[in-house]
């Protein structure tokens, strides 16, 4: 993944927040993301978590060679992540303000407010090779990169 060419691009190399368009309407707003556009990759899938049980986590995994967006679709999380030796938490609970997570960051979901939706979309299919659970193993794989 090349890094950011210069100040106007989408950087493609660090964890960032990413505000999307919101048209604003007495009936309603909208959101909506392009890829290329407002995230920096092909859009290759979709998912979402819902009905967390208070107190549960998700995620504690990075991903090889696969870039996320996440996106709070309704209620709120928190998105704790540590890109190489650095940590940082980012609170979501605006639905059109996405966190760019991008490969081989270890990546954790937790506080869930009831009713949260947390919607994912990725550039790579599922496929459990795809995982690296174990801590040791992702800090041996960014120091071989
Ligand atoms: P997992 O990614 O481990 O969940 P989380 O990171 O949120 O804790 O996925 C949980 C299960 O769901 C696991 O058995 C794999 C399966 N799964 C799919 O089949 N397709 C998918 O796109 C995803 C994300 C998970």
């Amino acid at each position: 993944m090349s890094v950011c060419k210069d100040k106007k691009s989408m950087c493609y190399n660090e964890v960032s927040k990413i505000e999307l368009p919101k048209i604003k309407d007495l009936r309603g707003n909208l959101s909506f993301l392009e890829e290329h556009k407002h995230i920096p990759f092909k859009i290759n899938r979709v998912y979402w978590i819902y009905d967390v049980p208070g107190g549960e986590e998700r995620g504690g995994h990075a991903f090889v060679n696969t870039n996320e967006f996440i996106i709070p679709l309704s209620g709120g999380f928190k998105v704790e992540v540590i890109e190489g030796e650095k940590n940082s938490n980012f609170q979501l609970d605006t639905t059109n303000h996405g966190l760019f997570i991008p490969k081989m960051t270890w990546r954790k979901i937790t506080g869930f407010l009831s009713n949260s939706v947390c919607l994912v979309v990725t550039d790579t299919k599922h496929k459990d090779s795809e995982y690296v659970r174990d801590y040791m193993e992702y800090i041996k794989l960014l120091k071989k990169e």
